[in-house]
């Protein structure tokens, strides 16, 4: 039911298949994962099709070996009117050594907007935090969407400058 599900896990092995050229998983696998994650919990959440219009503050703090088991982490943060502030974390394990703490291997926050049939933004349930933690991780999604403002000033400068017919 839509307004429900305000988190999810995926888990899998990483495959061979995601293999980069130094033998770790490659980063774009990573980010796949991450945005399938987000996608999986923005649908649930809003019950619509969801598009995603940002992911801010990836950064692969340790590499991820072939055969690792991968847990994709996605957590609701906060919701505006037609967006959706999701906070994906992945942790990463050798499943050999099954006592072992998974490693944390990227973080970020990804931003989905749901939309209707005719691909314009439509509302999403709004998330109402109902406990401390809750209110933390709205209260990060907050900060990181005004840090995201000055970012995105810079952003606009550099294109105008660089990339003036792109606009
Ligand atoms: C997502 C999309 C439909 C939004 O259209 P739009 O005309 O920008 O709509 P709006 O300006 O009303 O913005 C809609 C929401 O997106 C949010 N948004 C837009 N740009 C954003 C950005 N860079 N970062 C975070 N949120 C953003 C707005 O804040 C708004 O949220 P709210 O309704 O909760 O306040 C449009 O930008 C789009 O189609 N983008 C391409 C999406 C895509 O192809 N993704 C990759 C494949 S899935």
């Amino acid at each position: 039911m839509p307004g429900t599900q305000r988190e999810l896990t995926l888990r899998f092995l990483a495959e061979p298949a995601d293999v980069n050229y130094g033998g770790k998983v490659f980063g774009g696998a990573v980010m796949k994962w991450i945005d399938q994650a987000g996608y999986a919990l923005a649908s649930a959440w809003s019950g619509r099709y969801a598009v995603t219009v940002y992911v801010g503050g990836i950064q692969f703090e340790n590499p991820i070996a072939i055969g690792s088991l991968v847990e994709v982490r996605a957590r609701l943060l906060h919701t505006g009117t037609t967006s959706m502030h999701i906070g994906v974390d992945v942790h990463a394990a050798d499943p050999r050594a099954a006592d072992a703490t998974p490693r944390r291997t990227t973080h970020c926050i990804i931003v989905f907007v749901a939309v209707d049939d005719a691909r314009q933004p439509a509302t999403v349930p709004v998330f109402v935090p109902t406990d401390d933690e809750q209110r933390e991780l709205q209260a990060y999604a907050l900060r990181f969407m005004d840090l995201r403002r000055g970012v995105e000033a810079e952003r606009r400068a550099f294109l105008q400058r660089f990339d003036p017919a792109g606009e």
